[in-house]
């Protein structure tokens, strides 16, 4: 019988400026578009995976708690993907987050983007392909393949497993661009995102916005590639209300927005239109706002949201490195 093998592994978040909504294929996570994102330099999670042939059932402990429920069953779930592939036996898993739990800030990005790159370094030798290794993320939740690779990042859609995988768009130093993340709520959000994908797939707006989205993502593209901030943040800022749109919209509806995002939602608008402040907005499926500007008016920006909001929780963002497997264990 084979010894333990243990890997480590830290991932980033990301904010997606063309989001992922709706799934083509909701076994493997292959998305009905392409999308593509920023990493979060402040939103990392690190992860141990230890393989034990002794190990009659998976270990996991999250932020130091060991858990037996739904979150469990699903990391348990995913390594029996690996399992099936390659080996059998139950895994001892310890995973932390650089963000305060349960914000709203999707930990799924970079949760199973260091899951994946752990268990599998673990595993192997050889590492995987930097491609492979995104479908691997992909395939714990569709939203990690954009983690693995750093700074902005593209996610082609492709038809099926094999095809849907991400690359890197251009380097974290390409554009010094801030996401200030304001905490709006800590609430539970009622329709979780694995929902709304099943959710958006019915809705009548989508065959539309997949007509739409070829052109809006060759035009993002270019204001990146740029740095054409004004063109990058209309387009962002409008895919972000499209989609919005669709989640409260859908059946049943999602409405992930609280007053204080509304709030900020207004305060972006004025402070650009009125103020002259180059700055957009984003959100996922959650309340919280996600404020782009690049990074010279990251302090003015902040400055109005501290004064829109005194206590505001706020997290500042610059485009995140991808995930690296590394010997610093949590056990
Ligand atoms: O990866 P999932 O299944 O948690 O989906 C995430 C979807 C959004 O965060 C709302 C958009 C995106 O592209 O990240």
């Amino acid at each position: 019988m084979s010894a333990r093998k243990r890997a480590s592994a830290t991932a980033c978040s990301n904010i997606a400026f063309i989001k992922y909504w709706g799934k083509r294929d909701f076994d493997w996570n292959v998305p009905l578009n392409d999308s593509i994102s920023m990493n979060l330099s402040a939103a990392v999670t690190t992860t141990t995976v230890e393989w034990d042939p002794e190990l009659a059932q998976d270990e996991i402990y999250l932020e130091g708690e060991r858990v037996l429920d739904e979150r469990g069953l699903r990391i348990s779930r995913y390594l029996d993907r690996i399992r099936n592939d390659w080996y059998r036996m139950g895994a001892r898993v310890a995973s932390v987050n650089s963000f305060p739990a349960g914000t709203g800030i999707a930990s799924s990005a970079s949760g199973f983007a260091a899951l994946a790159s752990a268990a599998i370094a673990a595993f192997q030798e050889d590492k995987p392909d930097e491609i492979e290794m995104t479908r691997w993320a992909r395939r714990g939740s569709g939203s990690a393949c954009r983690s693995i690779q750093s700074g902005f990042v593209e996610w082609t859609a492709g038809s099926n497993d094999e095809g849907s995988v991400s690359q890197q768009f251009c380097p974290p130093e390409h554009w010094d661009l801030t996401d200030l993340v304001v905490l709006v709520s800590r609430s539970p959000k009622l329709i979780s995102s694995s929902q709304g994908h099943r959710i958006a797939v019915a809705h009548p707006f989508m065959e539309e916005r997949q007509k739409l989205l070829p052109s809006r993502i060759l035009a993002l593209k270019g204001a990146l590639a740029k740095r054409d901030f004004q063109t990058f943040g209309e387009i962002v800022e409008h895919e972000a209300m499209e989609v919005q749109a669709i989640m409260m919209s859908g059946q049943p509806s999602a409405f992930y927005m609280q007053p204080g995002t509304v709030a900020l939602i207004h305060a972006v608008r004025s402070w650009r239109e009125e103020g002259g402040l180059p700055v957009y907005f984003t959100l996922d499926a959650g309340p919280n706002m996600h404020v782009l500007c690049e990074s010279r008016y990251a302090p003015e920006v902040r400055r109005c949201i501290e004064k829109l909001v005194p206590r505001a929780e706020i997290l500042e963002n610059r485009a995140g490195p991808g995930t690296t497997v590394h010997d610093e264990h949590l056990f």
